[in-house]
């Protein structure tokens, strides 16, 4: 268990290291405090307390005595994400001004202690923060854990995270909450109306299928959690350039954010029934593969012209879409590394966050910045419609018109019923440099964001 990096005694609290959070501000005011040998050494090391600047103090004897960390003129709740990589082994504590909650103390250096040792040995993480007596873990443990779900699921490469094992993720998550799994798996999707998620996966190595989580108690509002589950995106026959490619692992990255939402309900029994929908496909070129011109059916009797096979996200989406509304919920939340667009409008690391009601993107926002896990209301401009009119079907799947992240949510739209509460967020799933506390890889983006405004939501305290 990863939150072992956090140990509780209070007997080994009194013997920690300090570490002591310094804005630049604060550095002469805290010298002050201090004996001059600290002070001479602070001062030869041209401390500065800038952002992210750590100093290792020692005593008297040559033993560590202080850790200082540099905030620099700002107060980041991830700087400190950097200190538990960096740190000689040891117990530390956080000492004087904390600038933080310990709650998020706590939650950003267990995220900094995260890596991927499937394919390579771990680094033994020896640094530990001690946390007070009274500090109680247990409602951080599940967001920890949930967000490491998610990065290792997007890590994994697709030849180990097909979705075979993309199902079997999902049914792990579900026996340890006794949530129940059905799946509706090749041919059968199509004698269950499932049309799209078959054309789109038919020419993939595993079969494509639709896996279906029920948990919770038929009394409770009903809520809908969808992911997108490409398991990789090689774009189809309309092939991604060799960049492109790099990266498409990460494609059922929506996916992953479901089941890690649907694990932090089931785990603090949020008064909801929950219902979980992944499409999970291979976007795959073979005689099978789906073409450019063709014609697919979708379980709401909408047709879609192909005009790009790359845009394959948005027609899995839209058998599940259908399937969520005629279950009748409160809400439908989706996860989807949808379009490139996204990117482009917001940058890497802000998810866009779209929704059929204005208020309710506004709280998830809220929500957001509270949690230091944003995401940005983006608009379902109604204009763009007309750049998905098709001559000969219903709607096309994409637009090549700028806007795409707004145009591939417009297509979203026509499957949702609007009497629904609808979300759809539109994400990287993929940090592409290091940052404290959020190492290069999968990314969790949106995920506490969500979680806490379903908290409010169905069980506000
Ligand atoms: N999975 C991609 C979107 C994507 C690309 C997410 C890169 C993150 C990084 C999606 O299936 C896709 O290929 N979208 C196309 C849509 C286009 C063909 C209309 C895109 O964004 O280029
Ligand atoms: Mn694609
Ligand atoms: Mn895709």
């Amino acid at each position: 268990m990863h939150c072992k990096q956090l140990i509780l005694s209070q007997e080994i609290y009194q013997t920690a290291i300090p570490i002591y959070l310094l804005r630049q501000s604060d550095l002469v005011g805290w010298l002050e405090t201090q004996d001059s040998l600290t002070r001479q050494w602070v001062k030869s090391i041209h401390y500065q307390a800038k952002e992210g600047e750590v100093a290792l103090i020692a005593d008297a004897e040559g033993k560590l005595k202080y850790v200082l960390l540099g905030y620099g003129k700002h107060t980041d709740f991830w700087n400190i994400g950097r200190l538990p990589k960096k740190l000689p082994p040891g117990n530390y504590r956080i000492e004087g001004k904390t600038l933080h909650s310990l709650r998020d103390i706590a939650l950003v250096w267990a995220l900094g202690c995260y890596q991927f040792g499937r394919y390579k040995k771990s680094k033994m993480i020896k640094s530990r923060l001690v946390m007070p007596d009274d500090f109680k873990l247990a409602h951080l443990q599940e967001e920890i854990e949930a967000t490491y779900l998610v990065r290792d699921l997007i890590n994994t490469p697709a030849e180990d995270m097909g979705s075979v094992q993309l199902a079997e993720s999902v049914c792990q998550v579900a026996e340890q909450h006794q949530a129940k799994v059905k799946q509706i798996i090749g041919e059968e999707l199509c004698s269950e109306n499932y049309p799209a998620i078959y054309h789109v996966g038919r020419a993939g190595g595993d079969a494509p299928r639709l896996i279906d989580l029920k948990w919770g108690q038929s009394t409770h509002p009903k809520l809908v959690l969808i992911g997108k589950g490409v398991c990789f995106d090689s774009g189809g026959l309309q092939l991604k350039s060799p960049a492109g490619l790099l990266g498409m692992k990460k494609d059922m990255g929506g996916a992953a954010h479901a089941l890690a939402l649907a694990k932090l309900i089931m785990a603090y029994r949020l008064p909801v029934q929950l219902r979980v929908l992944i499409p999970a496909v291979e976007n795959a070129i073979s005689e099978k593969a789906y073409k450019p011109g063709d014609i697919l059916a979708t379980r709401k009797n909408i047709n879609v012209e192909i005009v790009n096979t790359d845009a394959e996200g948005r027609l899995i989406l839209a058998d599940a879409l259908a399937e969520a509304c005629s279950w009748k919920p409160t809400m439908i939340i989706d996860f989807a590394t949808l379009t490139g667009a996204a990117r482009i409008a917001l940058g890497p690391d802000l998810p866009a966050l779209f929704s059929n009601r204005d208020q309710l993107a506004t709280e998830i926002m809220k929500c957001g910045i509270q949690e230091h896990d944003p995401l940005w209301h983006m608009p379902l401009y109604k204009p763009y419609r007309k750049f998905l009119r098709s001559n000969i079907a219903d709607i096309v799947n994409a637009s090549s018109n700028r806007g795409g992240s707004i145009t591939a949510a417009l297509f979203l739209q026509s499957f949702v019923n609007d009497s629904i509460d609808w979300v759809h967020i539109d994400l990287m799933g993929f940090y592409i440099r290091n940052l404290p506390g959020r190492s290069k890889g999968g990314a969790a983006m949106g995920l506490r964001a969500m979680y806490h405004y379903l908290k409010n939501r169905y069980a506000p305290s």
